[in-house]
């Protein structure tokens, strides 16, 4: 029988068979898989463990100091490094949303490779892959795979030389939270939505630019932490805004406005391989509209989307 308690005390010994007394490092995304896996690994090793957390300006409001703060909290020996601007430039100019990922992707293995290089001995990656993530690269014809390329940190090992270290390799998503639980991680971290990799950068349509980013952050914000208020937030498998490329006619007081128009979603899942988008009661939708055009401004106008997957996708590029 499996039980979280039993699979911690092997996943540690396992893990300090394997690395020696050599030592690990890892990049670290703020979400529920990469979290679970350094905590695990740092309870083998301890702070052999160097755990990278960037950021890419393009996280969620507040994101990069309350992941870091969370990370403390557990005890995780962690480097966050800001290169918002490093991306930002990069992101210039791009509208294509594969493109988005390859530059994102590409800048993100330069930051790591860059801090890594300060590092001496490492001989290990450590990486939060799970399940359905051996099955889904394996399988050539996986919608995700062949419909949008899910950058991770794919390329990396064989580069750096590195061997892995992935202890959640043979679990389920709901098996991986157990285990969290186990190890006595803060709740809000392990009931985390997913979050993908490339960030706001693909829930901006269009070029991504630090102040349309400021923009959904602030909009996004409001939006998530009503869904918390109201208890619909764990009734979702993911929920986020984005910020569409198109201005509308609006009105406020006596003036006369033109400005962006948000789209929000949420969506009800077992795996995100199909989705339902999820009946959020109208009088939540009526003052979430209401809270996000008043305290944000350069908004003026909410949409919902009523899409399910398929044929629509989760994330909107
Ligand atoms: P879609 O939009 O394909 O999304 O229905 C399914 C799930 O995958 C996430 N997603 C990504 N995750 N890098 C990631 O790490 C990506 O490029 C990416 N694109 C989509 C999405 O948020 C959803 O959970």
């Amino acid at each position: 029988d499996w039980t979280p308690n039993a699979f911690v005390h092997e996943a540690i010994e396992a893990i300090k068979q394997q690395v020696g007394d050599g030592q690990v490092i890892m990049a670290l995304s703020g979400g529920v898989d990469s979290t679970v896996a350094a905590t695990l690994i740092s309870r083998a090793i301890g702070d052999r463990l160097h755990g990278i957390f960037v950021d890419n300006g393009v996280l969620r409001k507040n994101e990069f100091q309350q992941v870091l703060d969370t990370y403390k909290e557990i005890g995780l020996n962690v480097r966050g490094v800001d290169r918002k601007q490093l991306f930002y430039d990069a992101l210039k100019d791009k509208v294509d949303p594969e493109e988005k990922r390859k530059a994102i992707g590409k800048l993100f293995i330069d930051v790591f490779q860059q801090e890594a290089s300060d590092l001496t001995n490492i001989s290990f990656l450590g990486q939060g892959t799970i399940y359905p993530d051996v099955i889904e690269s394996v399988s050539v014809h996986g919608p995700s795979a062949t419909i949008k390329s899910h950058h991770n940190v794919g390329g990396l090992p064989e580069k750096m030389h590195l061997k892995l270290i992935e202890p959640l390799k043979y679990l389920f998503k709901d098996e991986v939270r157990k285990v969290g639980l186990e190890l006595e991680i803060p709740h809000d971290q392990l009931f985390r939505h997913p979050f993908p990799g490339p960030g706001l950068a693909i829930r901006i349509l269009g070029e991504v630019t630090a102040e349309k980013v400021k923009l959904l952050q602030d909009a996004d914000d409001i939006y998530v932490r009503a869904l918390k208020e109201n208890k619909l937030y764990s009734s979702i498998w993911q929920a986020g805004s984005i910020l569409l490329p198109i201005k509308s006619v609006g009105v406020m007081g006596d003036e006369r406005t033109y400005e962006h128009t948000l789209a929000l979603r949420a969506v009800t899942s077992v795996d995100g391989m199909t989705a339902d988008w999820a009946h959020l009661p109208y009088d939540f939708l009526a003052h979430i509209s209401n809270e996000i055009i008043n305290n944000v401004r350069g908004i003026n106008r909410v949409v919902y989307d009523i899409s399910s997957k398929p044929p629509a996708t989760i994330e909107w590029e």
